[in-house]
């Protein structure tokens, strides 16, 4: 990856990273948290099972993409992973250690369907998360389940994957096959993870699974198919299921914050332009009171492709009907947010991105470590609470407060910080004394908690090397042994308290699951 593409991935991708550890510095006050609020943690199918190919499963398009050499940049593949597909009991143990309401995990389409249809249903796959979530149950623990966190059967892909229309049907097809097996048990349903990062991505670059890069075009047949999928899995759960199995379902949405990088008109206007490319053309369509994409993006994709001498704008219509289809269909808004970016038109030279593409259509850069803010220990690290609390702000005010159940934030680390993770509990603490405020003090609607993620585990393209969790996992050991981080602990006393102490610095314990 060249370095302009490389900082523009760091920039949008929602990852906060460190090289090293660093002194404890949150200072704050301690606070009760609201009864409502539930807490969990989460993680995701391909960065934790491993055993791509047990029993009948088929490749999905990360597996492809791990077995390109230069792709996972310390070369690892999902297969080296934390082995959950075997050790799933530990996770459990991880989970009832810390105490939580809930887990969020996610189910992979190939593992239950081999053939990416539902013609052939795999015994063992369906068997494999039925018991997970009896073992969750059984232990009082929630199971949130997430249909589709980007690992797309590659019998899917071959044939278009997100950019064929026909995948609403197959998406329909394999969330019936989930409802039916699991739906007596699991209540909350999340039906897909962060549609920009797969699509832009995964569509318009070649930094994530399927590596299309078909820039400025692929993403957005991608985008507008991953909006009519969800929609028609939402209408399948509300007209079919919702009254005999009485839960939720709704979608996932990366909702890190895009401001102004100075106080100019032109900076200001840049961020929001970015917010509404970011995190509006995914949420806009389904949680606006008129629905659609956008206008902002409307017109400016319309006029780029205009320029561009395009007949049509690259960014597909929604028709009038499928504006109306798509509308509404979400019981929750799925949060989740790691940073915030701020862009800057001054030094946005037309050719600096691909053109046609995304971020040539945003027309503006992304800057990352702004002078107001602390520096970082790394050119990633700038945990910005207050940019949390924006966002929420952000997604009430635009669309009628919702309710926001936050499923994803967290800190990451190049390479281990090891077991006394001082700059990771500084980030939770300093976070969640944010949310708190968008709750207390601005009235959001916020009903779930979830930190990224229980265990360190496969960071897509960053392969092992990154790490996001609470627990350490030996990856050298062939029983993956997972060790609670300091971080584990804070947030084990925070569950146990309902009080964010920040300042809370538990002793390490000796124990391994
Ligand atoms: C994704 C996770 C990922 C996390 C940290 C989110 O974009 O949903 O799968 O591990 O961010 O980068």
């Amino acid at each position: 990856m060249n370095k302009s593409v490389y900082q523009l991935v760091a920039a949008t991708f929602a990852v906060s990273l460190v090289t090293a550890s660093s002194e404890r510095c949150a200072k704050s006050e301690v606070r009760k948290l609201p009864e409502k609020l539930k807490l969990g943690a989460a993680t995701a199918a391909f960065q934790i099972e491993g055993a791509w190919d047990a029993s009948d499963k088929s490749p999905s398009i990360w597996d492809t993409f791990c077995r390109v050499p230069g792709n996972v940049k310390d070369g690892t593949d999902g297969n080296d992973t934390c082995k959950s597909y075997e050790y799933y009991q530990r996770d459990i143990e991880m989970l009832k250690f810390l105490g939580v309401d809930y887990y969020r995990f996610s189910i992979s389409w190939p593992r239950v369907l081999p053939t990416g249809f539902a013609n052939k249903i795999s015994e063992e796959g369906i068997a494999y998360y039925s018991k997970l979530v009896d073992e969750l149950l059984a232990n009082g623990i929630e199971p949130v389940a997430t249909l589709y966190h980007w690992d797309l059967p590659q019998s899917l892909q071959d044939l278009g994957g997100w950019t064929n229309p026909l995948i609403a049907d197959w998406f329909e097809d394999y969330a019936r096959v989930l409802f039916d097996a699991l739906g007596d048990r699991v209540k909350s349903w999340i039906t897909i993870n962060e549609p920009k990062q797969f699509a832009i991505f995964g569509y318009g670059m070649e930094y994530f699974a399927p590596q299309v890069n078909s820039a400025g075009i692929g993403d957005y047949m991608a985008t507008k198919n991953i909006l009519l999928a969800h929609a028609r899995v939402w209408h399948l759960y509300d007209e079919e299921y919702r009254d005999t199995q009485k839960g939720i379902c709704g979608i996932t949405i990366a909702a890190d914050f895009c401001e102004g990088a100075s106080d100019s008109p032109d900076d200001i206007e840049a961020g929001k332009l970015a917010m509404d490319f970011e995190v509006g053309l995914y949420a806009h369509p389904i949680f606006s009171s008129t629905g659609g994409f956008p206008e902002r993006v409307v017109k400016r994709v319309a006029e780029k492709s205009a320029e561009q001498g395009f007949p049509r704008s690259r960014l597909p219509e929604l028709t009038q009907e499928e504006i109306e289809y798509i509308k509404g269909t979400s019981d929750f808004f799925g949060f989740n947010h790691y940073s915030t970016s701020f862009y800057t038109e001054k030094t946005y030279k037309s050719g600096m991105y691909a053109v046609p593409s995304y971020s040539d259509d945003i027309g503006a850069v992304a800057v990352g470590d702004h002078e107001r803010y602390e520096k970082p220990t790394s050119s990633f690290t700038t945990p910005i609470p207050a940019g949390i609390r924006k966002s929420l702000n952000w997604v009430k005010d635009s669309y009628d407060s919702p309710e926001i159940m936050i499923f994803e934030n967290g800190f990451g680390s190049y390479g281990s910080l090891g077991l006394e993770d001082n700059a990771r509990i500084d980030y939770y603490g300093q976070y969640l004394d944010a949310v708190l405020d968008a709750i207390e003090v601005d009235g959001c609607k916020i009903t779930r908690y979830t930190a990224w993620s229980l265990m360190d585990n496969f960071e897509w393209s960053f392969g092992l090397s990154v790490k996001f969790g609470l627990f350490d996992v030996d990856f050298e050991d062939e029983k993956r042994t997972r060790r609670p981080k300091q971080s584990a602990l804070w947030y084990r006393n925070l569950i146990a308290s309902r009080t964010l102490n920040p300042d809370d610095n538990p002793q390490l314990e000796d124990i391994a699951f």
